[in-house]
């Protein structure tokens, strides 16, 4: 099974993921945390590139195949390997946000991203996918909050150095990806108390994934 939690910066996916992946450990299950950037080993020193605000100069081609290389190098050395296992793979960000990112926010063709996705993932594709929707302007302050608490506003603030109207994009892209996916995306309103948050996301994994198990 294969879960990735999408949604804007400061929308609260990590935390959210942090505890989805309790409640199945809980329930006996084997679960990997992985991200990207930075799955891999190599994804590490790309997440290092792409994020620092130093970096502010990389063009939008470049930056998308950086996050593509990051992609293939997890999606084939992480992910892969860990389904074939039988692991639950729990990923914060994979290839829906190259589409919303590098497609709705930098204004790179779409269908060419699909097509390259596709070549990066190699048919490593998502069972659900979770978009935690919320306010643009309020989760840039979260995560401008978070970058400043940890003492990463340097080396991590590059995307959340970019202005509303960027994010508005990006939260505007992944509600309209998801309402063309309605199959695979879930979306969690984020605006709520993270125990409504959590209550929503594992209702909808529970639906999805596990009909079996309800009651
Ligand atoms: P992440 O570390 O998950 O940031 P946050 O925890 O603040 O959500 O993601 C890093 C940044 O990389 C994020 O701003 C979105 C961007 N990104 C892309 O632009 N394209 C991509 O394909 C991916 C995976 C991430």
């Amino acid at each position: 099974m294969f879960i990735t939690f999408e949604g804007m910066e400061g929308s609260g996916k990590s935390t959210a993921m942090a505890r989805i992946g309790k409640w199945l450990e809980d329930s006996g299950r084997e679960v990997v945390y992985t991200r990207e950037p930075g799955g891999s080993a190599l994804g590490g020193l790309l997440r290092g590139i792409l994020l620092d605000v130093r970096n502010s100069d990389i063009v939008p081609t470049a930056e998308l195949f950086l996050y593509l290389a990051d992609r293939a190098q997890h999606a084939a050395s992480v992910v892969r390997p860990a389904l074939e296992r039988g692991a639950v793979v729990l990923s914060d960000r994979f290839a829906d946000s190259t589409i919303v990112y590098q497609g709705y926010g930098r204004g790179l063709d779409v269908p060419a991203l699909e097509r390259l996705n596709a070549i990066a993932v190699d048919g490593v594709w998502p069972d659900l996918t979770l978009l935690f929707d919320l306010d643009s302007a309020a989760g840039l302050a979260r995560a401008h909050a978070r970058n400043e608490a940890e003492g990463k506003a340097v080396s991590e603030g590059r995307f959340e150095a970019e202005g509303l109207a960027f994010h508005e994009r990006v939260r505007a892209g992944f509600l309209d990806w998801a309402a063309r996916n309605p199959a695979r995306f879930a979306v969690v309103d984020a605006g709520q108390d993270m125990d409504t948050v959590f209550a929503s996301a594992k209702e909808a994994v529970e639906k999805r994934l596990m009909p079996g198990d309800r009651k």
